[in-house]
């Protein structure tokens, strides 16, 4: 039963999972936020773990970093381990004007200079990944009864961290909320393999503007997104 990249047994993830990209972070999340936990993935030291979250079981489990990356981990877990619930916990830049250090966005849509999109499909089709409305919806009222300064729309996910080919300015103008690199292909396998899928992101850092954030600030604005998510997750 385990797969190539975790040894977990069956049942042992919850029904609903979070993915950071960090394994870190997937740690702080299982020690911070979740009762009873134990760890159910080290492979590639690529952590997961499952516990409680006021009396609902949850899974976090960290994706590694990219399309590539988190598609291995998503693929198995929905199709080995059956998580019908999936939230993507990350970071992105911000692009668009009115998006500032700290804010949280909600990944309405994903768009992506992704080989794996387009590569789904026959020649001449563009696909537009989308999240789970269900899980966006629910995302989107805890967040306002919260008072989170959160925004919804497009998310670019970049196959390249290091790129100075694509026109990031011309998708601002588009309207392109921020940038990752994992939420087109997370979207496009939710469709493929029928989970939920959302991806809550915290600001970390601004491609046209100065912005910096203190350690202090970092972890505040990463333990509001992870509430948030625990909080749809579990709604
Ligand atoms: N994750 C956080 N900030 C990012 C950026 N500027 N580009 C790509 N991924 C990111």
């Amino acid at each position: 039963m385990p797969t190539p990249h975790i040894e977990a047994q069956p049942g042992d993830y919850a029904d609903v999972v979070l993915l950071p990209g960090d394994p870190l972070r997937a740690k702080y999340i299982a020690e911070h936020f979740l009762e009873d936990v134990h760890q159910v993935n080290g492979v590639r030291n690529c952590l997961g773990f499952t516990g409680t979250y006021k009396g609902h079981r949850v899974s976090t489990q960290a994706s590694g970093m990219g399309i590539p990356s988190l598609s291995i981990y998503v693929t198995e877990l929905a199709t080995v381990y059956n998580v019908r619930t999936m939230i993507r916990v990350g970071s992105c830049g911000g692009m668009a004007p009115d998006v500032n250090m700290r804010d949280i966005l909600l990944a309405q849509g994903s768009s992506t200079d992704s080989a794996v999109v387009a590569n789904t499909f026959t020649a001449g089709v563009h696909y537009a990944p989308l999240a789970n409305f269900e899980l966006l919806d629910t995302a989107y009222q805890i967040a306002k009864q919260k008072g989170l300064d959160v925004k919804v729309g497009d998310i670019f996910a970049a196959d390249r961290f290091y790129n100075d080919e694509i026109d990031m300015k011309k998708l601002a103008d588009f309207g392109v909320l921020g940038t990752e690199m994992e939420s087109a292909g997370f979207y496009l396998l939710g469709a493929k393999l029928g989970f939920r899928a959302l991806s809550i992101l915290t600001v970390s850092d601004l491609l046209f503007r100065e912005g910096s954030l203190s350690s202090a600030e970092r972890e505040r604005s990463f333990n509001d997104m992870i509430t948030l998510s625990l909080e749809t997750a579990t709604a």
